[in-house]
């Protein structure tokens, strides 16, 4: 299985008011736009049809549409999950007169990121972690995480070689390490050819320094 149930109408409803909501707070965010929290929310929907465990489809949507709402307007977008889950819940409110599950989307939101230090525990905060993490893995998530990071370049490729073998080790479903297996070989792969070309341009840089090309001609 897959889905405990289908969606109701009304929650169809809501699902396409928080799509709305998300492409206009979205729409300018660095990085984190419209297009990566609708790639985590689709990634999500794909685990979850391949995972043995029960999920709710509606927590699941609004917890993946809504994870990274904490990101806007927050440039450093530390604890964003915590304050993600605050906006949601104003959100929330407006939209479903239910608090236990308006809970448990904002328990999705905080846990989605280590950052919260907080670790998922629901099936759908599983979910939607594996899912940021898988979208993660990719060339465009690597572009992403390159995006305004402030260090040398090597220190900024080491970080990031450093942070996706982590983020592949930490990912809970095996059918999420399947579905991410090729992409993040190729990051990987990426990241280690720029680390050996910074190497070898670290050491023409030596050789133009000691004089050693002069001298030989
Ligand atoms: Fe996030
Ligand atoms: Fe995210």
């Amino acid at each position: 299985m897959v889905f405990e149930r289908r969606l109701a109408e009304k929650e169809i409803q809501v699902i396409e008011k928080i799509i709305d909501f998300v492409k206009e707070k979205h729409h300018r965010s660095e990085g984190h736009d419209y297009s990566h929290v609708l790639e985590v929310c689709r990634i999500s929907i794909e685990i979850a049809k391949k995972i043995k465990d029960p999920v709710n489809p509606f927590v699941l949507m609004c917890g993946a549409l809504l994870h990274d709402i904490g990101r806007i307007n927050a440039p450093n977008g530390l604890f964003h999950g915590i304050d993600g889950a605050a906006r949601a819940n104003e959100l929330l409110k407006s939209y479903i007169d239910d608090a236990e599950t308006s809970k448990r989307v904002q328990q999705v939101i905080i846990r989605h990121t280590p950052e919260s230090r907080i670790l998922p525990e629901a099936t759908e905060e599983k979910v939607v972690f594996d899912a940021d993490t898988i979208e993660r893995l990719g060339f465009i998530g690597m572009v992403r995480g390159l995006m305004g990071k402030s260090g040398t370049m090597e220190e900024i490729i080491e970080d990031r070689i450093h942070k996706r073998l982590q983020d592949y080790a930490k990912l809970y479903y095996p059918v999420s390490k399947k579905m991410s297996k090729k992409a993040y070989k190729e990051t990987v792969a990426v990241s280690k050819t720029l680390k050996k070309d910074l190497v070898k341009r670290a050491k023409e840089i030596h050789e133009i320094t000691s004089y050693k090309l002069i001298k030989q001609e």
